[in-house]
């Protein structure tokens, strides 16, 4: 699957510049639990998967760089001193923002020219972006030997995300793509950006993801807002971030804090809380207390946090009716994209195609079933 797309970014890059370019692959993930944990300091518990981007890159000796994405039949070109934020929700952002943070870190770097392609449908909740932004710093990296750790390059794409893009996002889905291992989770401390790999089998189950293939709109501005609020909440706790608050500490500011954020701030609490448990779960191969925590976190992110939709919210309870599903819940920012669900391998097949048909009969619209493994993060193609 991404030899074809790397294969079509390769000939299409020869054909068009005339020149042999250094192709990447930086996937997009999953994650199993740990929503919105990631930017209050917490822990969360993504994979990177299969599907991604595939980049062509090659420096340029034309005076200005070219930046194509084949997906979108668009191109831009550019010239690296006269940067600036594209309009809002320009793919464009992505490729400038990362160009730009590697600029401010004083790293020199040429024209070059580049052509990506992606088979993760955006507004997935698979981090097309993220995996977007790796594919270019790492890129990038290589091509002007600016000697840049892992651990720098996925501050980069954050930063790009926050400064062009303009989501404040965490790091969760940066650092899952750059450094996903093979068949492993990572149990990711968002605090101190170290993760302990987990070997994911789970015998007689497994992961299937549902994409609702709904973004709604406002989820940037809902998602800033949310990480202020929860900023705001501990400061009023004078700790660091709501990952150093128990519930206990919360009831203190019950009266100086609206009760929607109060729910807010006790979801991150509870969550950072269930994506702990859920890595003894796993270690313990206790997958019904894996599926319940998985539950719990649907339940908290719909109820508590409002990130999830009515399509979201459907596919849910769809998975809550069968009982050879173990847990389901939305996954990613929210308002759309995709659920995650833990079930039985010999069911996984026949539930997708019950759950789809019912989608179907309810929103007049298709949903679609990903079958995904766990893969190697953003890397040089040989
Ligand atoms: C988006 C962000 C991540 C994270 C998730 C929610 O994917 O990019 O940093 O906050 O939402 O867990």
């Amino acid at each position: 699957m991404s030899e074809t797309l790397l294969k079509e970014v390769q000939e299409k890059f020869t054909k068009t510049f005339n020149t042999v370019p250094l192709l990447v692959f930086s996937p997009g993930r999953i994650n199993i639990i740990g929503e919105h944990t990631d930017y209050n300091g917490g822990f969360v518990f993504p994979a990177a998967v299969n599907k991604g981007i595939a980049a062509a890159l090659q420096k340029s000796d034309t005076g200005c760089s070219t930046a194509i994405a084949l997906d979108k039949d668009s191109t831009v070109v550019f010239e690296l001193d006269k940067l600036k934020p594209s309009k809002e929700g320009s793919w464009e952002n992505y490729v400038f923002g990362v160009v730009a943070e590697i600029q401010n870190r004083n790293k020199i770097i040429g024209d070059f020219n580049i052509i990506f392609k992606g088979n993760i449908p955006g507004g997935a909740g698979m981090s097309s972006s993220a995996a977007l932004e790796n594919s270019v710093v790492f890129g990038l990296n290589e091509l002007f030997d600016l000697g840049l750790t892992k651990h720098e390059m996925i501050l980069i794409s954050q930063k790009a995300e926050h400064n062009y893009v303009g989501v404040n996002c965490g790091i969760m889905d940066q650092y899952a793509s750059m450094f996903g291992i093979q068949d492993h989770a990572l149990h990711l401390d968002c605090r101190s950006v170290e993760a302990i790999p987990y070997k994911i089998d789970f015998k007689a189950h497994q992961l299937m993801l549902i994409n609702t293939n709904v973004k709604h709109n406002l989820s940037d501005s809902a998602y800033n807002d949310r990480r202020s609020a929860c900023e705001r909440i501990s400061e009023l706790l004078g700790i660091e971030a709501l990952r150093d608050a128990t519930e206990k500490d919360l009831e203190k500011v019950i009266d100086k804090v609206t009760p929607t954020n109060y729910q807010k701030a006790l979801f991150v609490i509870q969550e950072n809380a269930r994506t702990i448990k859920a890595a003894k779960a796993i270690k313990d191969n206790d997958l019904e207390l894996l599926g319940s925590l998985i539950y719990q976190s649907h339940t908290g992110l719909s109820d508590q946090y409002k990130v999830s939709c009515v399509e979201l919210d459907f596919l849910v309870a769809q998975a809550k009716k069968n009982k050879h599903v173990l847990g389901a819940r939305m996954m990613g920012g929210g308002f759309g994209g995709c659920t995650i669900n833990l079930i039985s391998k010999t069911e996984a097949l026949s539930f997708g195609e019950s759950v789809s048909k019912a989608y179907k009969n309810k929103f007049n619209n298709e949903c679609s079933v990903y079958f995904i493994a766990l893969s190697e993060g953003t890397h040089l193609v040989k």
